[in-house]
C-alpha cells in the first residue's frame, strides 16, 4: 500500500466540526462522516497550484469537470451520461432541496427508507412536504457477509406508500447512510418500477457510491433502465470518498430535459448552483488522478470494518454489528444494553470520552437502540475509541441480555 491512512493528523482547533464541536477535554470524534485522512497527493497539488495563482474571482467551472466526471462514471460504473445532462450544485443538500421543490407543493410526501440519512428528514420538511416511512427490514446475514445482520427493502409497504395521491417524489439512499447496504440491481429495478407505476418520481442520493467495500459494486439507479433514467434525478460528488466535503460541490444529473431546467432554475433561485474553484478543480483531480488512491482507501476502510466486529465479537459479544457493503459507517445494534441511543451517546461522551452518532435522528423507533461509528480515522484511532467504548461499556454487562441475529433479546 502506498498510502500512508496510520497516519494521525491532528485536526482539533483547525475549525473542523467533526473535532471542534465534541464537548471536553480530548474526546475521540467517531461521528459525522468525514475522514481523518489526508486528500490524495493529486489532489492536494491541484489545490496548490490554484492557490499559487493567488487571485480568488469568481469562477466559470471549464466544462472539462464534467467531462472528468463523465469519464469517471463511465469507468467504474459503466454508466455513460451526456454533458448537457449535468447540473452544478453547492452540495448534495442543496440539491435535494431543490429537487423536492421541483416535484412537490407543501403537502405533498416524500418517501424515505428508514433509517435513513437525518438531513433527509429536515430536507423534506423545510419544503413543507411531509417524510412517508418505507422501514427497511432487518434479516440475518447470510454468506459471507462479515457482519450478524443486514437490511432488505420491504417492497409491499413500499407498493402501499407509493401509492398515496399525495406521494410524489421517493428519495433513495443509495448506497444506505447509515445502514451499509450497496443496493442490488434487482432491488433497485423492484423499487422503481413500484414508483414508476404510480406516478412517483425517484431522487437517488449516490454520494457514498465510490465507497463500496472492495467486493461490492455500485449500480446507479439511472442507468438500471431507459425509463428510470427519464423519471429520475441522481445526486454525485467526490466529497465523501475523496474526503472534499468542506469543499462543497456536487453534481445533478437528470436526462429530463423539463424537470433539470426547473431543477436549474430552482438551483440558482436559492444561490446554491456557482461553484468555487477549489471543488471543481479537487473533484477533477479526483476522478481523473486519485483512482488508486481511492482503491487503497477503501482496501483500509475494509480492514478497520473487521477490526471493528472483530473487536466486539472478542469484547462485547452482546452487540450486534451490520454487514458494512458500503459507506465508511458502520451500524451497531446495542439493544442489549438498555440504553436508548441519545442517552448512551451523550453518556460515551461525557464519560468515556468518545463521541458515535446517535441511531435515533436517522428514524425511530428503528434507530433508537443503536449508535453509528465513522470508521474513517487510522486504525490506533479506531482501536483507541474502541478501548474507551469497552471500558464503559464493560461494567454495564451485568445488567445486559443476550440477542439473537434476528434482534430478539433475552435475558442471561
Ligand atoms: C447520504 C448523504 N447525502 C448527503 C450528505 C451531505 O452532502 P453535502 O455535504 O454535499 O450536502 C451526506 C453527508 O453525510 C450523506 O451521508
Amino acid at each position: 500500500m502506498q498510502s500512508d491512512f496510520d497516519r494521525v493528523i491532528l485536526r482539533r482547533g483547525t475549525a473542523s466540526e467533526k473535532w471542534d464541536i465534541p464537548r471536553g477535554e480530548g474526546v475521540l470524534p467517531l461521528w459525522v462522516a468525514d475522514m481523518d485522512f489526508r486528500a490524495a497527493p493529486a489532489i492536494v497539488d491541484a489545490l496548490r497550484r490554484r492557490v499559487e495563482e493567488g487571485v480568488f474571482g469568481y469562477a466559470l467551472p471549464p466544462r472539462t469537470w464534467h467531462d472528468s466526471l463523465r469519464r469517471w462514471l463511465h469507468r467504474r460504473h459503466v454508466w455513460k451520461v451526456e454533458s448537457n445532462s449535468i447540473l452544478d450544485a453547492t452540495g448534495v443538500m442543496p440539491a435535494i432541496a431543490a429537487t423536492i421543490r421541483a416535484f412537490c407543493v407543501p403537502g405533498d410526501k416524500v418517501i424515505v427508507q428508514t433509517p435513513v440519512y437525518n438531513c433527509f428528514f429536515k430536507a423534506i420538511r423545510n419544503q413543507g412536504c411531509e417524510p412517508l416511512e418505507n422501514p427497511l427490514r432487518r434479516v440475518v446475514a447470510k454468506g459471507a457477509s462479515t457482519g450478524d445482520f443486514t437490511y432488505e427493502m420491504d417492497f409491499d409497504d413500499l407498493e402501499s406508500k407509493a401509492s398515496d395521491p399525495r406521494a410524489r417524489l421517493f428519495l433513495l439512499c443509495n448506497p444506505q447512510n447509515p445502514v451499509g447496504r450497496a443496493w442490488t440491481e434487482y432491488e433497485l429495478r423492484t423499487a422503481g418500477e413500484i414508483c414508476l407505476c404510480h406516478g412517483v418520481a425517484v431522487a437517488s442520493d449516490e454520494i457514498h457510491a465510490d465507497l463500496q467495500m472492495p467486493f461490492s459494486r455500485h449500480v446507479p439507479f439511472s442507468r438500471v433502465s431507459k425509463d428510470f433514467s427519464e423519471a429520475s434525478v441522481t445526486f454525485w460528488s467526490a466529497s465523501k470518498a475523496f474526503n472534499l466535503a468542506g469543499l462543497q460541490t456536487a453534481a445533478v444529473i437528470c436526462e429530463h430535459d423539463a424537470t433539470r431546467e426547473r431543477i436549474r432554475h430552482l438551483l440558482n433561485v436559492h444561490g446554491t448552483g456557482e461553484l468555487n474553484p477549489f471543488g471543481f478543480i479537487a473533484a477533477s483531480a479526483a476522478w481523473d488522478k486519485s483512482e488508486e488512491w481511492l482503491d487503497e482507501l477503501r482496501e483500509y476502510l475494509l480492514g478497520n470494518y473487521r477490526t471493528l466486529v472483530d473487536f466486539i465479537r472478542l469484547r462485547l459479544p452482546m452487540l450486534r454489528v451490520a454487514t458494512l457493503e458500503a459507506t465508511y459507517l458502520a451500524w451497531v445494534d446495542m439493544t442489549a444494553l438498555g440504553f436508548d441511543s441519545a442517552a448512551l451517546a451523550a453518556r460515551l461522551e461525557r464519560e468515556a470520552k468518545v463521541k458515535f452518532s446517535q441511531g435515533a435522528i436517522y428514524g425511530e423507533p428503528q434507530g433508537s437502540a443503536f449508535l453509528r461509528i465513522n470508521l474513517a480515522c487510522p486504525r490506533n484511532t479506531l482501536m483507541d475509541a474502541l478501548e474507551r467504548f469497552a471500558k464503559w461499556t464493560e461494567p454495564h454487562l451485568g445488567r445486559c441480555c443476550f440477542m439473537g441475529d434476528n434482534g430478539a433479546v433475552r435475558q442471561v
